[in-house]
């Protein structure tokens, strides 16, 4: 794309001035070409100085999630090697599931600056306002029983408050199943999808939503005393493109200790990061409920619990309270 390439020419030398004939010389277009796409950056929010005579300097870069701004910090092998950015999709898992589909391969990344149609779990709608937040899909190709799939889960809810301990030096604590919280507010959830025969996986799409950058009164009333961000617990505003390379990090990282060490590593973290157990919980599965105290999770990521009247129950997919 001649923005990209425009970007990472004035990139070069960030002190230097390019002339408009040098850039539409290397780029084989006329200079009004030039001329038109810079102001087209200008629009993103690019700051670049032009000057007759010297020709363009790129003074500021915004904090956009294209692949130009965040591959410089990038130091992943596959995740994110190929993102594909949107200003706005309804849902970022529903692309990468389309992608998927048509072939797309393991670590390609599907972002967008907002969601129309953002997707929570259990039917939920997940808030996506634009250039603020983090909607993010990863396209995951693991040769794994389709039973496990939800270890996966498990294994991008380590990745995911790792990031946030590596990026802020907050320690969050995850609830099961996948739901990151600060100060006992949500700050981060998880949605994966799954396609699969009896016995194999196709793909899975691991989305990932983590509130950044939004303001508390921002949110909808119903979820604002729920609802925290990683600005409103630390009180500095955070620079998205470099998380998003914590984080496609730490997913890479996770996921490698997965398919190379099996499932122990991964449950004894997320056990570290949740101490669910022992915790008074309410339990509502499928629309029953349920009280009692927690277990453990088993290693399929299912959640244990002992009721009240003393009987141990399973709970594969819900949501919990503690009370
Ligand atoms: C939850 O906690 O209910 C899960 C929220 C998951 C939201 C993310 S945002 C990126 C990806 N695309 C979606 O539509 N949902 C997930």
């Amino acid at each position: 794309m001649m923005d990209e390439e425009i970007l990472k020419l004035l990139r070069k030398d960030p002190t230097a001035f390019l002339s408009g004939e040098e850039l539409s010389h290397r780029l084989k277009v006329s200079r009004t070409a030039i001329w038109k796409r810079i102001r087209h950056l200008r629009s993103l929010g690019y700051e670049i100085e032009a000057s007759t005579h010297s020709g363009y300097r790129l003074i500021q870069s915004p904090d956009i999630l294209t692949p130009s701004e965040i591959t410089p910090f990038l130091k992943t092998g596959r995740f994110g090697k190929t993102i594909h950015y949107f200003h706005t999709l309804e849902s970022t898992n529903s692309q990468a599931y389309e992608l998927a589909i048509q072939g797309a391969e393991e670590g390609e990344v599907v972002i967008a600056e907002s969601q129309s149609k953002g997707r929570g779990r259990l039917g939920r709608i997940w808030f996506s306002p634009p250039y603020l937040n983090l909607y993010l899909s990863v396209i995951l190709r693991p040769e794994i029983p389709p039973h496990q799939a939800s270890l996966i889960t498990l294994m991008a809810a380590v990745a995911a408050v790792e990031a946030i301990e590596i990026y802020s030096g907050l320690r969050p604590l995850i609830k099961w199943p996948n739901d990151i919280l600060m100060n006992g507010r949500k700050m981060a959830g998880l949605l994966n999808e799954i396609k699969s025969e009896a016995d194999r996986i196709h793909f899975v799409i691991l989305g990932i939503g983590i509130n950044l950058n939004i303001d508390q009164k921002m949110f909808p009333k119903e979820i604002q005393t729920l609802a925290t961000s990683l600005k409103e617990e630390t009180g500095k505003v955070v620079s998205r493109k470099t998380f998003v390379a914590y984080l496609l990090q730490e997913l890479e990282k996770w996921y490698n200790i997965f398919l190379e060490e099996g499932k122990t590593a991964i449950l004894k973290s997320w056990r570290r990061w949740a101490q669910i157990k022992g915790k008074q919980v309410k339990i509502t599965s499928f629309g029953e409920t349920m009280r009692g105290t927690a277990i453990n999770v088993d290693s399929d990521g299912a959640l244990i619990i002992e009721t009240e009247d003393g009987e141990r129950k399973r709970v594969v997919a819900g949501d919990i309270e503690y009370i």
